[in-house]
């Protein structure tokens, strides 16, 4: 039979993840992987959990599964907004962060609204851009780049777009004002509807890196200047493992930031519980909203996360989860160090549980990648963070998931399927 009619336009554009492709292909057991973006096991709390959930039993009954509050059980938002300083008001709780962007770009963005990210940025967030038909642009190409090529936006950035198709809701052509890339002679041109910009500015996934406080306040002025949202994406803020904390950009500009923070990397990402801090005015839309996605967030997940974090456990085990993944990240960094061919090199995260790695140009990470895989050792291709597909010498590796001695030997092997590679 053939299914494709039923489909709607959207399906079009969806993307299919080539990370959890690859955990279709393989067993993650009997390979070495840097692939995934999994917390390690040994940080989730399972004694907590277990007392605490017979507490939330014995003082909720019932209540604890039955149906709550979209806006998230009020025990959860109470604390959530203690933690972060602002008013029980300004929390919505999600069904993760994943959610959280989803629910963003779908109250946000008509198809052909310009949403702005970085180059890199997250998958799952390109995956939620695209299936909403968004028009999805970098700061880098208007002179903004972020990380280790930092450079902030000229005095005269502009976004703009010919008014014709600014119009029509078809991809604009673009040029940025100032003479980078710009026509000669420009038919007279419009700002682009940008509807918000998405930044991951603590310790990114893909590359690790951190935004400065100077690239946080670039663009802010700049949203303010182009009246446009900020979607702050800030699932590691609290994995934090050396350096200062940078405030975040919803303390810079709380009137037109959404902050999305999660328990899963905090907690237990099986929880599937995430927030969102922002104005009043738009988390309305947000809550009613997430009313036909999910009616509420799961109520016993919630009740178990107040009480974690509520009671001080949350601190206690994210103590013990930065210890642990200090260490690793330290290792990484040595053992990246010690078998690397020269000509690669690597981010220096401090925090999070990715770093980025550059081979020398020429390299083709998403040819090389059955070659690892037969290697025994995955990685994801780091074109795939790209908006363009560009930048194929790249690699992201996640440093959080196996223990000390399988890190070495998977680094060994990547070191030694790249140097075979060159010959
Ligand atoms: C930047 C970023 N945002 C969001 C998510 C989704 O997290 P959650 O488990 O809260 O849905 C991830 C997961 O890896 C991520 O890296």
């Amino acid at each position: 039979m053939d299914y494709s009619k039923f489909f709607s336009e959207d399906v079009g554009s969806f993307m299919r993840s080539p990370v959890r492709e690859i955990f279709k292909k393989v067993d993650l057991a009997s390979i070495y992987s840097f692939a995934g973006g999994y917390p390690d096991a040994a940080t989730f709390p399972l004694d907590d959990i277990r007392r605490i959930s017979a507490q939330v039993l014995d003082r909720y009954g019932a209540k604890a599964l039955q149906y709550g509050a979209t806006q998230g059980v009020p025990e959860l938002r109470e604390v959530i907004a203690r933690r972060y300083g602002v008013a029980v008001e300004n929390v919505q709780v999600t069904t993760s962060s994943q959610q959280g962007i989803d629910v963003c770009t779908r109250v946000f963005a008509n198809p052909g609204d310009v949403i702005l990210t970085t180059s890199p940025t997250y998958l799952g967030a390109l995956q939620s851009f695209k299936s909403y038909r968004a028009d999805v642009r970098t700061l880098e190409e208007f002179g903004f780049s972020l990380g280790s090529r930092s450079r902030l936006p000229r005095d005269n950035f502009a976004l703009r777009a010919h008014p014709s198709q600014a119009d029509a809701w078809a991809p604009p052509v673009y040029e940025a004002t100032g003479g980078h890339g710009c026509p000669e002679q420009a038919a007279p041109a419009a700002d682009i509807p940008v509807k918000f910009c998405y930044v991951i500015p603590d310790f990114q996934n893909p590359s690790g890196e951190t935004m400065t406080l100077p690239e946080r306040e670039a663009l802010v002025a700049l949203a303010r200047e182009h009246d446009f949202l900020i979607v702050e994406d800030s699932p590691y803020r609290e994995l934090r493992y050396s350096g200062e904390p940078v405030p975040t950009i919803y303390s810079l500009a709380p009137e037109r930031t959404l902050h999305l923070g999660s328990f899963s990397k905090i907690f237990a990402p099986g929880f599937r519980l995430g927030w969102i801090l922002g104005p009043t005015e738009l988390l309305d839309q947000i809550y009613v909203c997430k009313q036909s996605l999910d009616l509420c967030p799961p109520i016993f997940d919630q009740y178990i996360a107040a009480e974690f974090m509520g009671s001080g456990a949350l601190d206690a085990n994210l103590a013990k989860s930065i210890a642990l993944y200090r260490a690793k990240r330290d290792k990484m960094l040595s053992l990246l160090e010690k078998y690397m061919p020269s000509g690669v090199t690597w981010t220096h995260p401090e925090g999070g549980l990715f770093l980025f790695l550059t081979l020398p140009e020429g390299f083709d990470t998403v040819a090389l990648y059955d070659r690892a895989l037969s290697a025994g050792v995955a990685y994801v291709a780091g074109s795939f963070f790209y908006v363009d597909g560009s930048h194929r010498n790249t690699m992201r590796l996640n440093f959080s998931f196996l223990d000390a001695s399988r890190m070495e030997a998977g680094i060994r092997l990547l070191a030694e399927v790249i140097r075979e590679a060159a010959k």
